[in-house]
């Protein structure tokens, strides 16, 4: 089983990831809690950008993400899969349809390049106003900036198989939403 959280920064995914996969674990299920972009050369190059250390091209930005992305997919992903394992995976490709569209990417061939993707079995979407969100963060990356994030926001709202779950609330009562959405999907 595939499960991504996605949404802005600041919107908590980290936190809920780490509860949904300690909580899968206590049911006693394997669990492989993983992120992008991912510990690979090319994640760790993602990272000097987004701290504004190199400059690119969104489009390049856009590249870089979705080969991360396929490396991740081929090396953690799929092996944790076969596995039986349940991967909690922070972002995936709704992240570059995002926030790459939101740099202003051309939407269609950002869909065109991550064909190759797997599909989820569930993709929460961790709501959260980015004015809020952004009180969270310290503001060290590029995108933690409150009109792009607007942006971002608004592109997310575009897709249709996102389980759109209240971030707003304490942490708890958030993870109790997260639970319950992904509850059937364990008695499949
Ligand atoms: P992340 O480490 O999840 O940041 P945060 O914890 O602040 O949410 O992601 C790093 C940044 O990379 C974040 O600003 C979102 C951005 N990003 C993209 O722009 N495109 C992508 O495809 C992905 C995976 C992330």
């Amino acid at each position: 089983m595939f499960i991504v959280l996605e949404g802005i920064d600041g919107c908590g995914k980290s936190t809920q990831a780490k509860l949904l996969a300690k909580w899968l674990e206590k049911e006693g299920r394997g669990v492989c809690l993983t992120s992008e972009p991912s510990g690979s050369r090319i994640g760790v190059f993602i990272r000097e950008i987004l701290s504004g250390k190199v400059d690119v091209d969104p489009k390049t930005l856009a590249l870089l993400f979705s080969a991360d992305r396929y490396e991740h997919l081929k090396k953690e992903v799929m092996p944790a899969l076969d596995k039986e394992s349940i991967v909690v995976c922070e972002r995936y490709y709704h992240s570059t349809i995002a926030y790459q569209s939101a740099q202003g990417v051309d939407k269609e061939w950002l869909q065109d390049m991550n064909r190759f993707v797997l599909e989820p079995d569930l993709v929460l979407f961790l709501d959260v106003l980015p004015g809020l969100a952004l009180d969270r963060k310290e503001g060290k990356e590029i995108f933690e900036d409150k009109e792009f994030l607007e942006k971002v926001y608004q592109e997310y709202l575009n897709f249709d198989e996102l389980k759109k779950i209240d971030g707003t609330r304490r942490y708890e009562e958030v993870f109790e939403d997260i639970k319950a959405a992904v509850s059937p999907l364990l008695k499949r």
